[in-house]
């Protein structure tokens, strides 16, 4: 890790997902809670949904799951400790503390880390998941799906859940519950399933497989195979693209 990620990675700790408004919500289990753009779009974050068991539309999910799992950006771990109960082999990572510590009291096991840091099992992981709108994770998806080629083995399988509309957007956002309370600015983006499919060609990702349910949308990717991962990986360092946490430290 070059100290520029170090830097950025405690820079990172001190904003939006780390902050109280998240934090209280993920505790007590309930919202309201938003993500805000600037113009005045919010989007309801489903904060009693996340801190319930996985339901009927999660279950798609896990069926698809195989081998190890690392969940990234777990919250507070419904999918961690259904795979769990499934006997996989399972990781949670989150930069919230509270999320983390909820994943563990469901039984599962969970690091507060950011998929930007050094992880245990990094290029060994047979399924990684991106749930709830975690793709939007850091606002730069290319960049997301270049370090999760380098977390997931060769071949293995990316579930992503996706925009159910065709949007491709990056945008800057914040938190806010319903009393006023406001956290700050940070970068998120949101892909629907075209606006993933094309992202992840040039890195070497295959879209295998997309569906919809109850008002959800995901995608199933497979990894890079070494040969590809390997080119995309040099294309990408001579373009100085590489796996790098986005170049604003509140992502
Ligand atoms: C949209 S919520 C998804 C909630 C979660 N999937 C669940 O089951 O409840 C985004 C989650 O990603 C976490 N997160 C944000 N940035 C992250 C990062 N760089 N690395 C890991 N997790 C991150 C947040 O703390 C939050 O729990």
């Amino acid at each position: 890790m070059t100290m520029a990620e170090t830097d950025a990675g405690s820079r990172l700790r001190r904003l939006h997902w780390y902050g109280d408004l998240y934090s209280e919500a993920i505790r007590s289990g309930r919202g309201p809670l938003f993500l805000c753009r600037a113009d005045g779009w919010m989007l309801p974050l489903e904060i009693e949904r996340w801190c319930a068991a996985a339901d009927e539309v999660d279950q798609e999910v896990l069926r698809r799951c195989h081998g190890t799992v690392l969940d990234i950006g777990c919250g507070p771990g419904r999918f961690a400790a259904a795979l769990r109960a499934r006997r996989h082999e399972v990781l949670g990572i989150d930069v919230s503390a509270v999320a983390v510590q909820r994943t563990r009291d469901n039984g599962a096991n969970a690091l507060r880390l950011s998929v930007y840091d050094r992880l245990p099992g990094e290029g060994d992981w047979d399924t990684t998941l991106l749930m709830d709108g975690n793709i939007g994770i850091g606002g730069d998806p290319a960049a997301l799906l270049r370090r999760i080629a380098d977390i997931t083995v060769p071949n293995g399988l990316l579930l992503v859940e996706v925009a159910t509309v065709d949007v491709d957007e990056r945008v800057t956002v914040h938190l806010a519950d319903s009393s006023g309370g406001r956290g700050d600015h940070f970068a998120w983006a949101r892909v629907g399933v075209e606006a993933l499919s094309r992202l992840a060609r040039p890195i070497g990702w295959r879209l295998d497989d997309h569906w919809t349910v109850d008002g959800r949308a995901f995608a199933a990717l497979r990894a890079p195979s070494p040969p590809q991962h390997e080119e995309g990986r040099d294309r990408d360092r001579g373009r100085g693209l590489g796996a790098q946490p986005p170049a604003d430290p509140r992502q």
